[in-house]
């Protein structure tokens, strides 16, 4: 298998954890380079990666001095439609961050570009490369627990994301940069597409953010109804505080499933002071670090093999129409079909 060449976008949060990976875990890739339009972030995470001076302000920097076949997209949820069409023009394969975009009109229009450019389109949705979360989906397809009847999916952040993370208009709030993959997990699980959504949200944890974000929240509850008449049930609460907690859980006509679990493989401890400490999830790059490789791999195989990712335009497209009708649905405070 020939060897892809891959450049970071996005040098933050999820792009160190996409970067590190490429850099030093993912078979039959090679890092190049990476781009932050902060330049003094890209230097510094380019000498993080040992990548010397490889780190650029532009990938039109980047193009001019290396060789790419690919790009991983971990920039604010605002920029991924520009940048993907960017990265289709220049005939690059694309493993794009969750939220896709803001709106489906964006995700059409990335769609449309890769498939005219013939390159591959990947959705970073890690929890379908999560065992838990697989080994739940084998067992609903083998009929396990008879036919789904309400899936239920929860995330809780420990902290508060970015602060374009707090800004509905540069992000579409809590419910698309924490709760995408609850819209991404419920669709996969039910198997069905979203009908209509119904959501209640409040900043219960963070009033204080209401002066300078009239519109923000961080607890959030979202029923949906789905084209096969499964019931889904998403939450969302960030910051948590607790830890880093990402469950499902579906019901079905012959029994029940789970998938994950906040606590943390490792020795729990109980004292004489009373209580049991059980080791337990901090962060999602802890929670996920094998999900994030797997899917890495993934996107690296599909390229080599000329096959069709996993999880692509399509799902990253459903969950936006899923948030952008939830979304809605907080402001008309009735129930929303969503736009399919
Ligand atoms: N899958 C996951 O578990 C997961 C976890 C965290 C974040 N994310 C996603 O990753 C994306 C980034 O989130 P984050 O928390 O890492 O954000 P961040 O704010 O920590 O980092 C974003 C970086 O992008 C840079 N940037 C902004 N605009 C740019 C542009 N046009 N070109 C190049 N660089 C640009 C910023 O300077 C910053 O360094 C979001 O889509 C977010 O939802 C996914």
């Amino acid at each position: 298998m020939s060897e892809v060449r891959i450049c970071a976008i996005g040098t933050g949060r999820a792009g160190m954890v996409h970067a590190l990976n490429f850099r030093w875990h993912v078979p039959h890739a090679r890092l190049v380079a990476v781009v932050d339009t902060d330049r003094e972030r890209a230097a510094q995470a380019a000498a993080e990666l040992h990548l010397a001076d490889r780190g650029f302000a532009s990938l039109a920097e980047a193009l001019a001095v290396t060789d790419i076949d690919a790009v991983v997209i971990t920039t604010p949820t605002f920029t991924h439609a520009s940048l993907v069409g960017a990265a289709a023009e220049h005939g690059l394969h694309v493993l794009c961050e969750k939220p896709m975009a803001l709106d489906v009109r964006e995700c059409d229009a990335m769609i449309a570009a890769c498939e005219a450019a013939g390159v591959t389109l990947q959705l970073a949705f890690m929890r379908r490369f999560d065992p838990p979360f697989v080994q739940a989906k084998r067992q609903l397809e083998d009929g396990a627990i008879g036919t789904p009847l309400m899936v239920r999916s929860l995330t809780r952040g420990p902290g508060l994301p970015p602060a374009w993370a707090n800004d509905i208009d540069t992000s579409n709030g809590m419910l698309a940069e924490v709760n995408s993959h609850d819209f991404d997990t419920v669709r996969w699980l039910a198997g069905a597409e979203y009908d209509e959504v119904h959501a209640r949200a409040g900043a219960l944890k963070r009033p204080d953010l209401l002066a300078t974000l009239p519109r923000f929240y961080d607890v959030a509850l979202v029923s949906a109804g789905m084209t096969n008449g499964t019931f889904g049930m998403i939450d969302g609460v960030c910051p948590a505080d607790y830890g880093y907690d990402a469950r499902a859980e579906i019901v079905g006509s012959a029994g029940v499933l789970f998938a994950g679990d906040i606590r943390s493989p490792g020795a729990a401890r109980v004292t004489r002071e009373g209580g049991a400490v059980g080791p337990h999830y901090t962060s999602w790059r802890e929670r996920f670090a094998e999900a994030y490789r797997a899917e890495a791999s993934h996107f690296v195989e599909c390229i080599a093999d000329g096959t069709t990712p996993q999880v692509g335009g399509i799902d990253g497209r459903a969950a936006v129409a899923a948030v952008v009708a939830a979304n809605r649905s907080l402001r008309e405070g009735r129930p929303i079909k969503v736009d399919g």
